[in-house]
């Protein structure tokens, strides 16, 4: 997809040295050079209101804290051999540690299409209520132990 090329190529290093963006890459084990895939994290709110009821029952009605996968991308070439899958379940995990520290209740997805709304549909991800095609899913919380290593 053109627009996720564009990224890695052009933008990502300037979000990078902004902070606007963590960016965590896969490469090849023979060509460490060559980038398989992507994804970037950075820290979001999401509205309260944007969540399903059976969210917000539990919930005040500010600004929920949350992880953004801003953007993630698998190479044409490395397609649906379950790299996006190692990606996504790498951001969470990376998201769930980062929230023994930074309080965060859900991790928040753009999908670019329809296909990549259906990819995380798969792993439990549900539409915000908003206008925006944001997706989320709620946090877990485990103990710490559960996740290092
Ligand atoms: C969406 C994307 C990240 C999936 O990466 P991937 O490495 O091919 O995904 P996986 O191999 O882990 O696939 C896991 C499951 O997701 C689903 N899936 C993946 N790609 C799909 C597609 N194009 N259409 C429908 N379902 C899809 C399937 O259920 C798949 O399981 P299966 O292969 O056993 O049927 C990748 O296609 C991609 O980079 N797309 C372009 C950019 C994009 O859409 N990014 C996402 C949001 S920015």
């Amino acid at each position: 997809m053109e627009s996720l090329d564009r990224y890695i190529r052009q933008q990502a290093s300037q979000d990078m040295r902004r902070v606007m963006a963590r960016v965590f890459v896969a490469v090849s084990a023979d060509h460490p050079d060559r980038i398989l895939g992507y994804y970037t994290l950075s820290a979001a709110t999401v509205s309260a209101g944007d969540l399903p009821p059976d969210m917000t029952q539990r919930l005040p009605k500010y600004p929920v804290p949350a992880a953004l996968v801003g953007r993630l991308a698998v190479d044409r070439t490395a397609a649906r051999r379950g790299l996006g899958s190692l990606l996504l379940a790498d951001a969470v995990k990376k998201t769930m540690l980062a929230a023994q520290t930074v309080a965060m209740t859900v991790i928040a997805v753009d999908p670019i299409d329809d296909a990549a709304r259906r990819f995380y549909e798969a792993f439990g991800f549900r539409s915000l209520l908003g206008p925006e095609r944001r997706m989320f899913l709620a946090l877990p919380t485990l103990k710490r132990d559960s996740l290092e290593g």
